[in-house]
């Protein structure tokens, strides 16, 4: 009896960690890998702000070029700025000991970042930056406490001159029934160049396209589960004449 409570105890256990580590609070976001203009959006801006730090080595540019419909020459010329060719992996150049020395963590990999934290977190994680002083860089992060990694996107964004409040619930305003504050940043110590909108788009295409490469073949599949539906469609008209021509003398 005993041993069978602990092996309950040990099954049960990891779904208890799992569910308090989703728990914390995230904006939510829902991808859509239908939309390849915000996959093409997401993949140049990964290409210019990321890929200095983190590579994609899971992944090969023509491979991202045809699912997302971009001519393969004009990838080539537009978003590969090293010297790789258009049939090779996503990796980059720096070496992960000198990056450990400059950020006290190297920048992982991020062809699966998309399945491992999930959209919701990165979706959250990349709009919680905020200034800190005490920081290396001067920034901290609302959703990856004491992160190593500096706020690539404060041109873009600004430099949330406050901690804020990643998954609050909106405040509305009674009478008119806007919202006043959905805890995201309101103010600036440094402004950027987007409107918090603009910047929220941003982030949802820069997302999206990580999903998209944590897992390749989903969009695939996606395609495929329609034409079997519509195929199932079409069989069901002739079976269903077929099935009353059968039955049509024994009533
Ligand atoms: C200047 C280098 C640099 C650039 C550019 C950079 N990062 Fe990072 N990033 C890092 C470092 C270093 C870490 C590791 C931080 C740590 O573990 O404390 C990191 C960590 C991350 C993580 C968390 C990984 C994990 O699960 O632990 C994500 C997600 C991430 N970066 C996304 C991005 C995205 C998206 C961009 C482009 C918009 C980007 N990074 C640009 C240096 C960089």
């Amino acid at each position: 009896m005993k041993k069978i409570l602990v092996t309950l105890v040990f099954a049960i256990l990891p779904t208890f960690t799992l569910a308090s580590g989703g728990s914390a609070h995230l904006d939510t976001m829902s991808p859509d890998l239908a939309d390849q203009p915000s996959l093409q959006r997401g993949a140049a801006t990964f290409t210019n702000y990321c890929m200095g730090c983190h590579s994609m080595k899971y992944a090969r540019y023509e491979r991202v070029a045809t699912d997302l419909g971009i001519p393969l020459d004009a990838y080539e010329e537009n978003l590969i700025f090293s010297d790789a060719k258009i049939g090779e992996l996503m990796t980059i150049a720096m070496a992960p000991g000198q990056a450990k020395n400059w950020f006290g963590n190297p920048p992982p990999d991020l062809s699966l970042e998309g399945r491992l934290r999930g959209p919701d977190w990165l979706y959250s994680y990349m709009r919680a930056f905020y200034a800190d002083p005490s920081r290396p860089y001067g920034v901290n992060n609302a959703v990856f406490k004491d992160v190593g990694m500096p706020h690539v996107l404060a041109d873009l964004q600004g430099v949330c001159d406050h901690k804020p409040e990643i998954g609050a619930e909106p405040k509305v305003d009674s009478l008119s029934g806007r919202i006043i504050s959905d805890g995201t940043c309101e103010s600036f110590s440094t402004e950027g160049s987007m409107t918090k909108a603009e910047y929220d788009e941003t982030i949802y295409d820069l997302v999206n396209f990580m999903v998209y490469m944590a897992e390749p073949s989903r969009m695939e599949s996606e395609s495929i589960g329609k034409w079997v539906l519509l195929f199932l469609i079409i069989l069901f008209i002739p079976a269903y004449f077929l099935n009353k021509e059968y039955w049509k003398d024994v009533h």
